[in-house]
């Protein structure tokens, strides 16, 4: 068994996950003008067992705030706080625990994998490097059994190359398995697979959060993918969470018009009468427009239908609020897309 880390273990209830006031920038001048603001004012927290799903376009500061919460990434201002520890200050032994108990797994498994490491010695590296208690040849076979990748010992000789996309991807998790984490952040863990086997990886990862009681933050620019999946999400657009809540809530009933347009190219959901397709790129996160950033885009604003309130949209920084319980939503037409 793995010892127990020195990471106390959150108060039942209490959040795993809290994420306050983050900034995360880039570059920049020595003034910080032109400083790409990745994430730009995020606050949220996350309950232990929940799957939350974080969405938005690509650029849109999803991979940097995943990074944020692991430590991976200084930020501006602001807090993170994983298991009742603030990751900033985190050091020494407490430092190394925490990167045991909290693992990322990213989109590109070939990337993650060392090409001339064998699928036993880059499962074996993580438990080498923690001194995890237990026979290495166990923990190895039960993170890949685990993973799916059975019987254990057929895959212990295998090079990357000769797995499919989706064996490579649960060589990955298994390496992050055999650590025993509480928290788990997948970063877009199926865009690089076939559409085929999507579906199976997206599924070990919910039966392994219910199996081990992780925690798991799941990053997908396809909104669709949070669908029967999340029990909540986040919508970011530029930097910011433009809307949050229950998944069925946020996907059936939408209060941002970016969600609205999200959904429009996500079929699984089904295609809304009032959704509109997006046109243009986001703007650059070096330039972020003022008052509500998504103004340039946004179809009601574009349309001329915000009527007396375009003004406000053009220059009053929306507040992310909570419109119904548990759902909140940054926009100054929030109210008007709120049924009767
Ligand atoms: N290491 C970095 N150096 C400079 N800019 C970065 C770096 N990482 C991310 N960015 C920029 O920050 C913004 C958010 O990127 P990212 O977090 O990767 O978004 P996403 O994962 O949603 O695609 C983008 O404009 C990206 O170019
Ligand atoms: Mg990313």
């Amino acid at each position: 068994m793995i010892p127990a880390g020195e990471v106390a273990p959150p108060a039942a209830g209490a959040p795993v996950v809290g994420v306050r006031d983050l900034f995360v920038g880039f570059g920049g001048g020595r003034k910080r003008e032109g400083r790409v603001r990745a994430v730009d004012g995020v606050s949220f927290e996350v309950a232990p067992g929940e799957v939350f799903c974080i969405a938005g376009e690509s650029g849109c500061g999803k991979t940097t705030l995943g990074r944020a919460l692991l430590g991976l990434v200084k930020p501006d201002h602001g807090e993170v706080h994983v298991a009742g520890s603030e990751v900033s200050r985190l050091g020494g032994r407490r430092l190394k625990d925490f990167r045991r108990k909290a693992q990322m797994i990213y989109q590109d498994p070939m990337g993650s994998l060392n090409p001339r490491q064998t699928v036993y010695e880059a499962v074996a590296e993580g438990a080498r490097i923690h001194a995890l208690e237990g026979r290495e040849e166990e923990l190895v076979a039960g993170a890949l059994s685990r993973a799916g990748l059975r019987p254990p010992a057929r895959f212990f000789l295998s090079y990357p190359h000769e797995l499919s996309g989706g064996q490579r991807q649960r060589v990955v998790i298994a390496s992050a398995l055999i650590l025993g984490p509480d928290l788990l952040v997948a970063d877009e863990p199926v865009s690089m697979l076939d559409a085929s086997v999507r579906g199976e990886i997206l599924k070990l990862l919910i039966d392994l959060k219910a199996e081990m009681g992780l925690t798991l933050i799941l990053i997908t620019h396809d909104l669709g993918f949070a669908w029967a999946l999340a029990d909540r999400v986040a919508v970011m657009y530029l930097g910011k969470i433009v809307e949050l809540g229950p998944v069925e809530q946020v996907l059936t009933r939408p209060l941002h018009p970016y969600t609205k347009s999200l959904l429009e190219v996500a079929p699984e959901v089904g295609r809304r009468k009032d959704a509109s397709v997006l046109t243009g790129e986001p703007p650059d996160p070096a330039n972020i427009p003022p008052g509500c950033r998504f103004h340039t885009r946004c179809p009601v604003v574009v349309s001329g239908r915000a009527g007396a309130e375009e003004p406000r949209c053009r220059s009053e920084i929306p507040e992310l609020r909570e419109l119904w319980p548990g759902h909140f939503a940054a926009c100054h037409l929030a109210e008007a897309a709120l049924p009767p």
